[in-house]
């Protein structure tokens, strides 16, 4: 399914009109994956999106010993008898989950060793954080030129402040302290819903964690935790990038499975914008008849602005009347993929000053993390390669409003982290084809 199949030509095709389903997130799946690890007996994982991030992190599983089995959007994850601690080379790169897979290693094996992670070209993205609390909880770490090697006869509670709150790192704590020997105490813990989720599948295979005000996390090591089920909620980021798709292109996308807390910043920031919402407890749906005003917004943790919901929203801004200000202040080189859009006709200026919100960690760094955009610009379709995952589908939506055709090289991108999106899309209206 990834991968196999690298082009889109994308024809604009009016307004984008329809309903979607969303499925679980790339970004729970796969750590409810890697958490089933932990488990003695089968885990099952439901509602699962058919991405390619399930297809690498189920690969890495089965090369240490466990069996993934898949059954349309249900995924079941089995212990073997023997747990090799070796996450081969050959899953260098392909994605960040290696280094959620240290704790549980370690715990079932005592020594562990994953190779360098990657995932999307936005920003140094080092594993710091991860390796620092790693050590706290008493393991050994070695960084090799291959990855990093681990051992632990048994890892113990500590005390661990993050310096940021790290989804990843707030997840290397979860997934190692749950077996550890007595107290974690984590500090500035990231709060996402991703991680929430993460943290209920836990206490569902018998941890014990307790979720406190502040940003604190407290999880009182267990002896052993069993296999456990659960259904996962609707991809927040997908679910965004839809009602953008409705939005930009005068249509109306009606997104189902996704709950509105998830959503809840997204909708606020949209409907400033001009947007109007119908709001069910089954589905979401969003139109501007009267067209869109510009805005100025920052991303932040949650539940500010996702990250992730920049890139549509920087191509929506290019269909807004007015000048908008995008500040991104959890990435410092995110807007990398504004070339591509600038490519197809957007007037995007970026800054390296914070521009459009208080100062960020990145103020006094050469990182262009702010941009100014114009609206309303007339778009052209373009030959453009894709850098990343959600600036991927931006440049579909882009594509979407062009007033001719595009080429969009490095799909695979997009289909690493969207469920079946050239589906989702045709669906929709958008004419579209595979190229070579
Ligand atoms: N950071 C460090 N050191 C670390 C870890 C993080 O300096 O050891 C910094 C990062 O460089 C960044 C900030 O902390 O500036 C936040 O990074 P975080 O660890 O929260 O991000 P992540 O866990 O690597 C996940 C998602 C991202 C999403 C972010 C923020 C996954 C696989 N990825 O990344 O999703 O944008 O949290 O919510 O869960 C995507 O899906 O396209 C994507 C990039």
């Amino acid at each position: 399914m990834c991968g196999v199949t690298q082009t889109w030509q994308v024809e604009p095709s009016g307004p984008l009109r329809g309903d979607i389903t969303v499925r679980g997130s790339k970004n729970a799946v796969t750590k409810h994956m890697v958490a089933a690890m932990l488990g003695h007996g089968p885990s099952v994982i439901r509602n699962a999106p058919e991405v390619g991030d399930v297809d690498i992190t189920a690969a890495m599983l089965e090369s240490v010993g466990f069996h993934v089995g898949r059954d349309g959007s249900e995924i079941t994850i089995t212990p073997g008898d023997e747990v090799r601690p070796k996450v081969p080379e050959a899953f260098t790169g392909l994605n960040r989950i290696p280094i959620l897979m240290l704790g549980p290693l370690l715990h079932r094996a005592g020594e562990a060793f994953v190779p360098l992670v990657g995932g999307d070209p936005i920003g140094r993205r080092p594993v710091d954080f991860h390796v620092e609390a790693l050590t706290a909880l008493g393991a050994e770490i070695e960084h090799g030129p291959t990855g990093i090697t681990a051992k632990a006869t048994r890892l113990r509670g500590a005390r661990i402040t993050l310096p940021y709150p790290s989804v990843g790192a707030t997840e290397t704590v979860l997934l190692s302290a749950v077996l550890a020997d007595g107290k974690t105490v984590l500090r500035n813990a990231a709060t996402e819903p991703e991680v929430v989720e993460l943290a209920l599948f836990l206490q569902r295979m018998g941890a014990k964690i307790e979720l406190s005000p502040d940003r604190r996390i407290i999880i009182e090591g267990v002896e052993k935790l069993k296999g456990a089920s659960t259904r996962l909620a609707g991809d927040r980021l997908e679910a965004f990038s839809y009602l953008v798709a409705g939005l930009i292109t005068g249509g109306e996308v009606r997104v189902h499975g996704c709950p509105q807390d998830r959503l809840v910043t997204a909708i606020t920031t949209l409907a400033r914008m001009g947007a109007q919402f119908d709001i069910t407890d089954e589905w979401i749906t969003a139109s501007a008849p009267g067209g869109l005003r510009s805005a100025a917004v920052h991303t932040d943790t949650h539940p500010g602005f996702m990250t992730d919901w920049q890139q549509p929203l920087m191509v929506l801004f290019t269909q807004a009347e007015g000048m908008s200000v995008l500040h991104e202040t959890v990435f410092e080189n995110r807007l990398v993929y504004v070339p591509a859009l600038q490519k197809m006709g957007c007037e995007i200026e970026v800054f390296s000053a914070c521009l459009g919100g208080p100062a960020c960690r990145f103020h006094d760094g050469n990182s262009a993390h702010s941009a100014v955009i114009r609206g309303v610009s007339k778009l052209q379709g373009a030959e453009v390669t894709l850098p990343d995952v959600r600036a991927g589908f931006s440049a579909v939506l882009a594509a979407a409003v062009a007033e001719n055709p595009s080429t969009l090289h490095g799909v695979h991108h997009i289909e690493r982290g969207y469920h079946r999106p050239y589906e989702q899309f045709a669906s929709l209206g958008l004419r579209l084809t595979r190229g070579a």
